[in-house]
């Protein structure tokens, strides 16, 4: 029997818990022709041995090398060609059995093979987990331009097993907690709690299925409002205006940040004055402070213009409005940036 699912959200089913169990029963009675499943070289490695026993005995592997680079056409075209090889037809699966990077390129892929095949989302980041698995995004990088060519395509499931965060390095780990911690901010201060008290930045100390269930129910309360980001899915990048600026600025020098660790700063600093001291000292207790160089202020800026949100010049950022779940659009200007970096450097 097919277990209920924890969510429910535009025709996927989430479940969070043991894979092989899960994998099994959701896959009774379903006639797929071919079984394929996507990895990368870490997740093949340390991932694979854990889904392999519930595999069906003729599934095929397909492995991409590993790590953002890799994000791009090329690498889907060396995945068609893989599902040329393996025969696929439109009655196809494919599980996309990685982080962020395997999972979008993968639905990505699975979109437009044969005009759309079935896929499933074995998230093994926590970043994945609580976020690039939930929503129906994909997609890959052109040019050096992040997700730029991409579809929308629903996983016909995600499959959620905290098991995986076990062979996850632990500068992954906090990078996923900082998407985490946002859920909290923009929806579930109990969350905030659990992971201020449970300090979960180690696979070993934390009840990652209760954190991992109220992260997902935030984002997946979110995109059930907008599944086309028309207004309330702008809330999801909150941290992000600033954050992506310093993860694209921080990249071009000798010491590269996560994303998390980046939309970590970019949270405390698109704060309002009257949150920001319990946002940073929340952030600060998992994330170390990072210098930012005053030189490096106008050049963050540069990157803040190129953001989506912005609209017709404005450079805009999302803030939650107040609880529950609403975001406002505020506007900002190269000398509000300076100052509120500034701000955090002291
Ligand atoms: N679709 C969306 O809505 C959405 C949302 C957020 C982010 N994203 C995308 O997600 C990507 C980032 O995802 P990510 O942080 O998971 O990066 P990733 O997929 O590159 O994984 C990070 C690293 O961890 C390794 N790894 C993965 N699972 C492992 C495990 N269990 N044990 C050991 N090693 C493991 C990977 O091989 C890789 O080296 C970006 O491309 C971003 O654009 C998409
Ligand atoms: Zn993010």
């Amino acid at each position: 029997m097919v277990p209920a699912p924890d969510f429910h959200l535009h025709g996927s089913d989430i479940f969070i818990g043991n894979l092989p169990t899960i994998f099994s029963q959701w896959l009774e009675g379903k006639e797929y022709s071919k079984v394929v499943v996507l990895t990368d070289q870490n997740t093949q490695r340390d991932c694979l041995p854990l889904m392999a026993p519930c595999l069906p005995e003729l599934a095929k592997i397909i492995t991409i090398p590993a790590g953002e680079q890799h994000k791009s056409l090329q690498t889907c075209d060396y995945i068609w060609n893989g599902f040329l090889e393996h025969h696929l037809d439109r009655k196809a699966l494919l599980i996309n059995l990685g982080g962020g990077v395997v999972g979008d390129m993968g639905g990505f892929c699975a979109a437009v093979w044969k005009r759309g095949i079935d896929f499933i989302q074995v998230p093994t980041t926590l970043l994945a987990m609580t976020d690039a698995a939930i929503g129906g995004k994909t997609g890959v990088d052109y040019q050096g331009v992040k997700n730029i060519i991409g579809a929308f395509n629903a996983p016909a499931a995600v499959l959620v097993d905290p098991l995986f965060l076990q062979t996850l390095p632990e500068r992954e780990l906090l990078s996923g907690l900082a998407e985490v911690l946002k859920h909290g901010f923009i929806g579930d201060p109990e969350l905030l709690e659990i992971v201020t008290k449970s300090h979960p930045t180690k696979w070993e100390h934390s009840d990652w299925t209760t954190i991992l269930h109220k992260s997902i129910a935030v984002k997946v309360k979110v995109v059930d409002q907008d599944p086309f980001e028309k207004g309330l899915r702008a809330l999801l990048n909150f941290g992000h205006s600033i954050g992506h600026a310093l993860e694209s600025y921080f990249l071009t020098t000798n010491s590269p940040i996560t994303h998390g660790e980046a939309i970590a700063i970019g949270m405390i600093c698109e704060s309002p004055k009257t949150s920001r001291k319990r946002v940073a000292d929340l952030i600060q207790a998992f994330f170390p402070k990072v210098a930012i160089p005053e030189s490096a202020f106008p050049e963050i800026w540069q990157y803040m213009q190129q953001d989506k949100k912005n609209s017709s010049g404005a450079v805009l950022m999302a803030v939650p409005d107040e609880y529950p779940l609403s975001v406002k659009l505020i506007p900002v200007t190269e000398t509000q940036l300076h100052e509120t970096l500034r701000g955090y450097n002291v």
